[in-house]
């Protein structure tokens, strides 16, 4: 007997396709990204159809879906039109502030301000980043593709810089993963925040990369 079940995407509506995406690819990375209107409003949102794509050079993923109304979101529209954005990496203390932000806000509303999250200038991009965030990643638009029925905006984002915290690095300038609380999300409402690490030595690896 077939233990498996198929769901033909297909066969099902937009929303279920989306359950589905979000069930099953998990736990996914958070990309806390702030961008800025031409105008100067500074939006914040978070995005999990979000990625490291390739190292060299380092370019990061974000699938932004449109509106139920088919209009662009502010983040695409942001990125479309300056060409800059700011990912911030998600920590456990985050996670209530985070999904808060994914209240969608009129173009010229700013989460950060309504939230009473302080920003600070980035070094290389003219869009601020998130003061209580360890880890930002600040990008420059490289590509953008539209992809399928909605469509979703598909933007791949150069890293011009890493920003990291200086309390998160080991003696040696590397990252010390034991100092980072990543949240993960799962699918529906659930989060997976990072509490546990195993450590497995790739074979004629070594176990420590160059910092
Ligand atoms: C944890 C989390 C992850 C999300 N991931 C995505 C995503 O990958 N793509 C997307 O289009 N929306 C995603 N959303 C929803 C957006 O954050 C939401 O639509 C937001 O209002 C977009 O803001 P903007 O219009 O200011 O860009 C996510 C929401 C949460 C809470």
């Amino acid at each position: 007997m077939d233990r498996y079940v198929t769901i033909d995407p297909d066969a099902l509506r937009p929303s279920q396709k989306y359950a589905w995406m979000i069930a099953v690819v998990v736990p996914r990375p958070i990309g806390w990204v702030t961008t800025r209107s031409p105008g100067g409003v500074v939006n914040l949102a978070p995005f999990s159809f979000f990625n490291g794509v390739t190292s060299h050079p380092p370019i990061v993923s974000l699938g932004i879906g449109r509106r139920r109304d088919g209009t662009r979101k502010d983040t695409a529209r942001n990125i479309l039109d300056t060409g800059e954005f700011v990912a911030h990496l998600v920590e456990h203390e985050h996670l209530e502030a985070m999904v808060a932000s994914s209240a969608e806000l009129p173009p010229e509303a700013s989460e950060p301000e309504q939230l009473g999250l302080e920003l600070v200038s980035s070094e290389r991009v003219g869009v601020p980043a998130l003061a209580a965030a360890r880890v930002r990643l600040e990008c420059r638009l490289e590509r953008h593709i539209e992809i399928g029925d909605g469509p979703s905006d598909f933007i791949l984002g150069r890293v011009l810089a890493f920003r990291v915290r200086s309390d998160l690095l080991a003696p040696d300038g590397s990252l010390d993963q034991a100092r980072l609380a990543p949240m993960g999300r799962l699918g529906g409402a659930l989060y997976a925040p990072v509490e546990r690490r195993v450590e497995v030595a790739r074979p004629g690896l070594p176990r420590r990369l160059e910092p």
